[in-house]
């Protein structure tokens, strides 16, 4: 007989509440909804930052000089094409493949052929992360456009990060208000402290195991529903309600309250609302709501606001619950023009800079990650 399960009080599902080690990359304030990466706020750096420049703070933990600049946006550079092994892997796939899994592929296929694989010298570890990071991109928009039957497009070297992932993507050169809320989200996703999927990072580091190990299994636990995949998951509630593009605000409004209600009497989940750690509202989602409002004028897209303001009032009388920072990220690369599937593969190519900084810091004064358990199977037995 299996005994009854009783939940002693060291116990910690989900290690809610647990702190585990020290981090000086980013600060999590749930009572100020405030979020600071090497101690800036991160609204701060989302409007006046480049993606590369924050992506070196996270790596360096200081903003980069002209010089430092320079340098990594050359590497970046450099290494944006398309590998033509990571190319033939992913044409191997399915075009049936979830993004993520395609993603999860190339990072591991990307490994194996680094040369610094083994190397995991805080000199190769920056390389690669750097490496990962550049090319990255290439693969996210390849695989969306391998699943609409289109060809690689080359990148463009007179173009930023974002703005070079949104050519590559879909063969135009985008507007300059899209390029900055792209950016914007960048600098958004990029970091989050000991998340599910940072921490898996960290776990696999702590064998000293190597970096694109450590990256391959963070994608893994970002793909789902709970974490990354939550903002693929709330453009299916919009289009379970219906995305009316001739409809009124007030009455796209009308339908997702009443949507919202519903879920709610059949206590379902809903993805893009609630956070582990803040409970009075993300700290990210203002500077991310900006950025799409931006969106919905550029393209013209009042409805997707109405639909966007029912779900989310509707949740606030009802539970009192927030949205989190895929809530507002979902509609905005939908109008974008990227596929619903996408959206969590752009996630992981913002975040591979704060999962790498991690790596990187784990291995700095690293200590196997082995939580205990407390056992509530069968008493001793014989055969
Ligand atoms: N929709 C409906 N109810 C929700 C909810 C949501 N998105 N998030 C939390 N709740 C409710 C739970 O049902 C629970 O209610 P109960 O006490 O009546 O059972 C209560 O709020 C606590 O939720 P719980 O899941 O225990 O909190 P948590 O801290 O473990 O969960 C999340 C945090 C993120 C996993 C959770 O809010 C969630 O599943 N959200 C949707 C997924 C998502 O958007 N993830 C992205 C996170 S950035």
């Amino acid at each position: 007989m299996l005994q009854e399960t009783v939940q002693s009080p060291d116990v910690r599902k989900g290690l809610a509440g647990v702190v585990v080690d020290y981090t000086a990359i980013s600060k999590v304030n749930p009572e100020t909804n405030s979020l600071l990466y090497r101690g800036y706020p991160v609204q701060e750096l989302a409007t006046k930052c480049s993606f590369e420049e924050v992506a070196y703070l996270l790596w360096n933990g200081e903003l980069p000089n002209a010089q430092e600049f320079a340098s990594l946006v050359a590497v970046e550079r450099t290494g944006r094409a398309l590998d033509p092994t990571v190319r033939a892997v992913m044409d191997s796939l399915p075009v049936t493949a979830h993004p993520m899994d395609v993603c999860r592929t190339a990072a591991s296929v990307m490994g194996a052929r680094h040369e610094l694989t083994e190397d995991s010298s805080p000199e190769a570890n920056l390389r690669k992360a750097v490496d990962l990071w550049a090319a990255m991109p290439a693969v996210v928009a390849y695989d969306q456009r391998r699943r609409l039957g289109q060809e690689v497009v080359e990148p463009r070297d007179d173009l930023d990060y974002s703005a070079n992932f949104l050519w590559m993507t879909f063969g135009e050169e985008p507007a300059e208000d899209v390029v900055e809320a792209f950016n914007v989200s960048m600098i958004l996703y990029a970091e989050h402290s000991f998340n599910a999927s940072t921490f898996t990072g960290r776990v696999v580091t702590s064998s000293l195991s190597d970096l694109h190990s450590a990256v391959t299994a963070a994608i893994g636990a970002l793909k789902g529903p709970l974490h990354g995949g939550a903002n693929e998951a709330v453009m299916h509630t919009f289009d379970e309600i219906g995305i009316r593009p001739e409809e009124s605000p007030e009455d796209a409004a009308a339908r997702a309250r009443a949507w919202m209600e519903d879920a709610l009497a059949h206590k379902k989940k809903v993805m893009g609302f609630g956070h582990r750690v803040y409970k009075h509202g993300d700290s990210r989602v203002p500077t991310m709501k900006a950025a799409l409002d931006k969106m919905i004028a550029h393209y013209g897209r009042p409805e997707l606001l109405g639909l966007y303001n029912g779900l989310e009032q509707a949740m606030d009388e009802a539970k009192a619950i927030k949205p989190n920072l895929d809530y507002p990220a979902g509609p905005t690369y939908h109008l974008m023009g990227f596929d619903t599937q996408t959206f969590t593969p752009i996630f992981v190519a913002s975040r591979i800079t704060g999962w790498t900084a991690h790596i990187m810091e784990q291995l700095a004064s690293n200590s196997l990650i082995r939580p205990l358990s407390e056992y509530n199977g069968h008493d001793q037995r014989s055969l």
